[in-house]
């Protein structure tokens, strides 16, 4: 085996062997997938899916058509993400080395060239390789056997759920192109397997590596679930580097090259705690981590509180939490983007103009979370001592993720250690209430109302509402009354209700004039336990009473409860677009005439629409 070769040697004897074959050598496609069904980019085809069902490959900078292509490309899965730093095979960020052909050279030439790359070129002994393809594809047998010469009995075939790319495409979608797969496997010897480890997917050990994925992307998925020919064959290949790296290294995992030793040793120096290979969780989870995450940034993903974003901030955030394990009490992963760029510098060279700007926000990130890591910690294991049951109520679990900034998972890791388990559809059903709570999307009466007399009773005892959101936007005050999903007035509430609740005076602002009414939320101590509720609508009835839908996600709360409540900083976002209509109108009037007059519109967080009458369209 070529042991001699360094990193950046490997990869690129990978490119220029296909690069001799004719292939363009191109460009890793961004982490920010362009595909909308994808948070990132998740394998080497995902850029050159048009190229599959028959548009002309042509590419940026390049002159020329090519059918023939070959990247490393950047790639993060996130599936697995409780086996990462356990296992060999499982990295968040990782590199997928591919050759591609459009419509161009088919199994034959993909077989023989993996075959001829990983033997000849890399000196793998052919013995110890193993060869899996999909149950009814002859075509590829024949040419394993007859083309490239391997053994029959080295070639075993399986299910769609093995060799088929994408995995159970065929009865599950997603429709478009796909085919069947052919996978090379490397054995690396007993001493890595388990007892019932005797070949290629078989077993729970790490001795039968699959290390190259050759999909013949030759079918395209209808909606109706049939298979229909692509216009042309195709090939789609799939090499994981980070499993090359320690399988030609001769280690049990790549954690143990220069892949990662950088920032490795700079986790065990800061630390003072040495490294010490598969037991040492925290370095590892760490050197992982902080790779998705400068290139997640120096691709512009930036953390955020919803989609790909989350992925990054719950990345920085769990390492973080690692890094604190070991000892760690001052931001320093943001150091670490230096050891990132020393192991992937070369082959990536948008990381380093980058550098200062993913410290950064890194950095900001960091801070952020260590401020409030350590009362986070004491909360959760204050709540798990005074738990019953072994499960955490999953509204329990997003208001640490809300209040704290625990990220579910850091929530799980810490549970599973304590033997206890998170009600995933609860955390699931609280934050989806929360996404809906911050764009106003539900309004109190599409989910219940509160019965006319009970609101002519409660308007006679307290009178209308006072609002007092414009001088402030969070106060203390009461609830004087609640009414739960049977419309009735109750004299309490407990976690996982949804009610409305009536407080006098409210910081609230109730729908209005075509202005969403505020979200927030509402907090409580009642001497025994702390309380939330998240006001997820706010409007006001004829009454004048302010009725806030809401929804109780910790402890209980009694009718006469002191509280505080919270507005959501999204009424800003709100008030700058009702600013905006008035400007927007002005101008139009200054421009078009004092004829223009508003017509009715829509200020939300994100988005205003104004209506005008004007008899022409606009230039
Ligand atoms: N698309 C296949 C995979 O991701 C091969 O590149 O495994």
């Amino acid at each position: 085996m070529r042991t001699d070769l360094s990193i950046n040697e490997l990869r690129q004897l990978y490119l220029d062997f296909f690069k001799e074959r004719e292939h363009l050598i191109y460009t890793s496609a961004s982490l920010d997938s362009e595909d909308p069904t994808l948070l990132f980019t998740a394998a080497g085809m995902v850029q050159f899916k048009p190229y599959f069902l028959g548009a002309t490959p042509k590419f940026a900078g390049f002159d020329g058509v090519w059918h023939r292509v070959t990247t490393a490309q950047k790639c993060i899965r996130i599936n697995d993400i409780e086996n990462v730093g356990r296992t060999l095979r499982h990295h968040s960020f990782f590199e997928m080395m591919g050759n591609f052909s459009f419509g161009d050279y088919f199994k034959k030439e993909a077989a023989a060239w993996a075959w001829e790359f990983l033997t000849d070129v890399l000196k793998f002994d052919p013995e110890k390789l193993y060869v899996t393809i999909y149950e009814t594809d002859d075509e590829a047998f024949e040419v394993w056997t007859k083309h490239v010469g391997i053994p029959a009995e080295k070639i075993s075939r399986w299910g769609e759920d093995e060799n088929f790319w994408p995995a159970n495409a065929v009865s599950d979608g997603p429709n478009g192109p796909c085919g069947p797969c052919s996978e090379i496997f490397y054995d690396r010897g007993p001493e890595f397997g388990s007892e019932d480890e005797v070949g290629p997917n078989t077993g729970s050990g790490d001795r039968f590596i699959e290390i190259w994925n050759l999909v013949f992307t030759q079918s395209d998925r209808q909606e109706d679930g049939s298979l229909i020919p692509l216009p042309q064959n195709n090939i789609d290949t799939g090499l994981g580097f980070e499993r090359l790296v320690a399988v030609i290294n001769g280690v049990p995992d790549a954690y143990a090259t220069n892949l990662f030793q950088p920032s490795i040793q700079k986790v065990a120096e800061v630390s003072g705690v040495e490294y010490k290979g598969q037991e040492s969780l925290s370095h590892r989870v760490i050197a992982d981590h902080i790779r998705a995450v400068t290139f997640s940034i120096s691709d512009g993903v930036l953390p955020t509180n919803d989609g790909a974003g989350y992925i990054v901030k719950m990345l920085i955030r769990r390492a973080a939490r690692h890094a604190y394990l070991l000892g760690i009490r001052e931001a320093m992963l943001y150091t670490l983007v230096d050891n990132v760029i020393e192991s992937m510098g070369e082959a990536y060279p948008e990381l380093e103009p980058a550098k200062e700007r993913v410290a950064g926000v890194i950095k900001t990130e960091e801070e952020l979370f260590l401020k409030t890591l350590e009362s986070g910690i004491r909360r959760v294991n204050t709540i798990f001592s005074e738990m019953d049951g072994k499960e955490l109520d999953g509204a329990v679990a997003f208001d640490l993720w809300q209040t704290y900034g625990f990220p579910l998972d850091i929530t799980e890791e810490m549970a599973e250690e304590q033997g206890i388990t998170v009600d995933r559809a609860g955390y699931e059903a609280a934050s989806e209430l929360a996404k809906q709570a911050s764009k106003g999307e539900t309004s109190t009466d599409s989910i219940f109302a509160a019965q006319k007399d009970t609101l002519g009773i409660l308007a006679k005892e307290h009178g209308e509402t006072e609002f007092v959101g414009y001088e402030e936007t969070k106060i203390k005050a009461k609830a004087i009354a609640i009414v739960g999903k049977d419309s009735d007035l109750v004299e309490a509430a407990k976690t996982g209700d949804e009610i409305i609740i009536f407080l006098n005076p409210t910081p609230f602002y109730a729908e209005s004039g075509g202005q969403v009414g505020d979200a927030g939320t509402i907090d409580w101590d009642n001497g025994q336990e702390e309380g939330r509720a998240i006001v997820i609508s706010t409007a006001k009835s004829p009454e004048g009473l302010v009725k806030h839908t809401a929804k109780v996600i910790k402890g209980s709360l009694r009718t006469g409860q002191g509280i505080t409540a919270t507005v959501d900083l999204r009424r800003q976002e709100i008030a700058k677009h009702h600013t905006a209509t008035h400007l927007l109108h002005e101008s139009l009037q200054q421009i078009l005439g004092n004829h223009v007059g508003q017509a009715g519109s829509l200020v939300e967080p994100e988005r205003l629409r104004f209506d005008f009458t004007h008899p022409k369209a606009l230039d």
